[in-house]
């Protein structure tokens, strides 16, 4: 998407705006086929990483089905027209009664976290299950977003997942296993031992399993320097290991679909030149785009100006030092009003939005080509004292 485009967009709709690229977002999973050409898999989307309704829609019009973790985004699933089917539970903590729902309706499977997990299940109903192995892989990722260490929360280690295969209720039919080791990895390395150790795993306990759902977790290139994951190195390391294992795959991939093609455009508020430091005041804030604060990321940004280069930080106005969008960053200096871009911010970007200081949260488009389209308006001040 061109910056002129950006600003016909900010222009119609206002700032701060999540503008996504349909287009973008087709490219990207069709990239993703095509890693995979020659392996029988499946996508499920990862809610968690961008649950906008009229995007999810999308999402399941170009084939995906959906990776849900909470009730919400089971009922989201459920009002955006996916089937019961095409549906995988995930998540640790699931309770008692979210279970039976899931149970009742028959959802394709469910990826069980714990031993502890097993004895909540309702034992009137059956279900088809998943264990989530937690292989105890590094994946060299920020700590926050890694989910396959033995001293993360997620899954059971092989011992414990030997134990619950042999000890699962008779109502409960294990048909896959499950591993997600963490997010952003750019590496394809803790991918293959991540599937060496299931393959081993496979193989000791002979097991017949119906698919193996590897997760999500493929990285993509904040920085713009080239490190998205390379999908050839994938292609040409993982592809046969995948063959090998030689039974269906399950892939519950986010970022990597939808990151690069969200846009956060955000208007210039305030040029402040302290003796110490040079601050550009922006109306997004930690409450829009939290991913900065949270994961200290790196997200590439650009004002649109024609003025000399300067080192700024890059701030909102939320009453926290924390947040700030970049620090020290060499960008061409605006004026007050000019536009910001914020890039890559499809994935964990509204889905992490909140009403912090009473922030509103901004609207989100669609741009398909041709024309931008509100899927989501901007929050009012009623919309906040409405509950
Ligand atoms: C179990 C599980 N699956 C899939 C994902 C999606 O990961 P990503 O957006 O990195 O593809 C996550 C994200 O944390 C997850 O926890």
């Amino acid at each position: 998407m061109n910056e002129e485009m950006l600003v016909r967009a900010a222009k119609n709709f206002g700032t701060p705006l999540y503008i996504y690229d349909l287009k973008e977002i087709e490219n990207r999973i069709h990239k993703v086929q095509k890693t995979l050409e020659g392996v029988e898999h499946r996508i499920f989307f990862a809610f968690k990483s961008n649950s906008n309704f009229h995007l999810l829609k999308r999402m399941r019009a170009f084939g995906c089905g959906a990776d849900v973790v909470s009730m919400s985004e089971y009922k989201m699933a459920k009002s955006v027209g996916f089937t019961s089917d095409e549906m995988v539970i995930n998540g640790n903590g699931k309770t008692e009664d979210e279970l039976g729902i899931y149970l009742k309706d028959k959802v394709r499977y469910i990826n069980v976290d714990s031993m502890e997990e097993v004895e909540r299940f309702p034992k009137n109903l059956s279900a088809r299950v998943a264990i989530r192995i937690n292989p105890n892989v590094d994946a060299k990722t920020h700590p926050h977003i890694s989910t396959g260490l033995r001293e993360n929360k997620f899954g059971v280690d092989m011992k414990e997942a030997s134990k619950l295969i042999h000890t699962l209720p008779a109502n409960l039919k294990l048909v896959g296993l499950h591993c997600h080791i963490g997010s952003q990895i750019t590496d394809v390395s803790p991918f293959i031992d991540t599937l060496n150790s299931l393959k081993l795993f496979i193989d000791k306990e002979d097991l017949k399993l119906e698919f193996l759902n590897i997760g999500g977790g493929w990285g993509v290139d904040y920085l713009h320097n080239g490190t998205e994951l390379s999908t050839e190195k994938y292609r040409e390391k993982i592809v046969p290991l995948l063959k090998k294992i030689g039974i269906p795959i399950h892939l519950e991939l986010g970022r990597f679909i939808i990151g690069p093609a969200g846009y956060l455009v955000t208007k210039v508020l305030e040029i402040k030149h302290s003796s110490f430091k040079n601050f550009i005041a922006v109306d997004a804030s930690m409450s829009t785009f939290l991913r900065p604060i949270l994961y200290n990321a790196h997200h590439h940004i650009e004002f649109l100006s024609n003025g000399s280069k300067i080192l700024v930080d890059v701030v909102g106005r939320v009453c926290e030092s924390g947040d700030t969008f970049g620090k020290n960053r060499e960008v061409k200096t605006p004026k007050v009003g000019d536009l910001g871009i914020i890039y890559d911010v499809g994935a964990y970007g509204y889905s992490m939005a909140s009403n912090y200081n009473l922030s509103l949260r901004p609207a989100e488009v669609i741009f398909d080509g041709k024309d931008f389209k509100l899927i989501r308006r901007r929050e009012t001040f009623d919309d906040l004292i409405r509950l």
